[in-house]
């Protein structure tokens, strides 16, 4: 029995040694030791944003990047005199942009950046004053302000521990290339029975900024907005809408809503002449395009990406 019992703990430490070198082993191969293992297989970024809770209340960093945070998520209440219309950054970078569909994590390891549509580098404060002014039809906000300086702040806290320019598997990946040429009169129908009228209202003008935004209207954004432009929108729908049931839509569905909303008036954007100076995309919905929709003559084959009925 005594001797059983000697052979057992031989055994046990024998294998507690084992586990534990190799364990150790194995740390010293890893450069990454939170790896997941679909990670390790592809070697991509893992998505793994810290939380807000866990900032520590005595790092003088925590004040402003908790306003930032605030900003961000309720920009039409925090930020009213700048901000045209109901929505928050929220309203399309969910859960304060830590979603991974339309996700800001890691974004300001992205900048300074080419900016195409305003055709010149830009700061990630030029890239949030381009949202400001289109996305919230508001003003921009002065670069060294205490508000720009705690939005920029929040969003390099849950940017921490991606490096500077690294290649985001999550980003910008709202973008449907290949549309089917969509029907607005289906889209209309889609609003109802997809049930999307019940957060964004029957009239588009939405339930809250956090709840259901305004899609269309004068709450809404403006037609220089990126979700003005058809590949956005519908791409933006499939992944993230109806809230419980994204990517259930399929492309032509989504388009079809993405053109029913689009179809609708929307405030007007007062710079679209400067905008794209080497050349734009086709897919963006401007008032003349909303006109000719309402009028029953527009035809969808003039955006690029729109692949015609047979
Ligand atoms: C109406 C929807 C909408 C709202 C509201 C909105 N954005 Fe955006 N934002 C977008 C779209 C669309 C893009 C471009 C994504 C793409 O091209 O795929 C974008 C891009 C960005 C980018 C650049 C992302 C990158 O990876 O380069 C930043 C930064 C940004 N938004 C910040 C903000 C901030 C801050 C606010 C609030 C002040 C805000 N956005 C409000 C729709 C919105
Ligand atoms: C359960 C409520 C709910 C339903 C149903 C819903 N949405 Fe949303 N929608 C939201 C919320 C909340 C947001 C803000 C972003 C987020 O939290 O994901 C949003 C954001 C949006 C946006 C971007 C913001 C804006 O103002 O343009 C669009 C576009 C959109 N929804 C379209 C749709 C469409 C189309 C449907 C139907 C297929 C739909 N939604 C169904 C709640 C809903």
């Amino acid at each position: 029995m005594f001797k059983n019992y000697k052979i057992w703990l031989t055994a046990i430490l024998v294998l507690v040694v084992f586990a534990a070198c190799s364990n150790s082993n194995d740390k010293d191969n890893d450069e990454e030791e939170n790896a997941t293992p679909e990670e390790e297989e592809t070697g991509e970024l893992a998505y793994n944003p810290p939380s807000i809770d866990d900032l520590d209340p005595d790092d003088p960093m925590t004040e402003s990047i908790q306003y930032g945070e605030e900003l961000f998520n309720e920009t039409n209440v925090a930020l009213d005199e700048h901000v045209g219309n109901e929505l928050s950054c929220m309203s399309c970078h969910a859960d304060g942009g830590l979603s991974q569909s339309s996700s800001m994590v890691g974004v300001t390891t992205q900048f300074p950046q080419f900016n195409k549509r305003a055709g010149k580098v830009f700061t990630l404060e030029d890239r949030i004053n381009g949202c400001m002014v289109r996305s919230m039809n508001g003003e921009m906000i002065d670069p060294a302000s205490e508000e720009m300086t705690a939005m920029v702040a929040y969003l390099a806290y849950i940017s921490e521990g991606i490096e500077q320019g690294e290649d985001i598997p999550w980003r910008m990946l709202n973008t449907m290339e290949e549309i089917p040429e969509p029907d607005v009169a289906r889209g209309e129908e889609l609003y109802e029975t997809k049930n999307c009228m019940s957060c964004h209202a029957t009239d588009g003008s939405g339930t809250g900024a956090n709840s259901g935004p305004a899609l269309w209207g004068d709450d809404s954004f403006n037609d220089g907005a990126g979700m003005s432009r058809m590949t956005k929108m519908a791409g933006y729908i499939q992944n993230n809408m109806p809230i419980g049931e994204e990517y259930e839509l399929s492309d032509q569905e989504a388009a079809d809503l993405a053109a029913f909303v689009l179809s609708q008036d929307r405030p007007i954007y007062d710079g679209h002449d400067e905008d794209w100076p080497n050349g734009g995309p086709s897919d963006i919905m401007n008032q003349e395009r909303r006109d000719a929709i309402q009028a029953g003559d527009f035809d969808w084959t003039e955006i690029e990406n729109v692949i015609p009925a047979e």
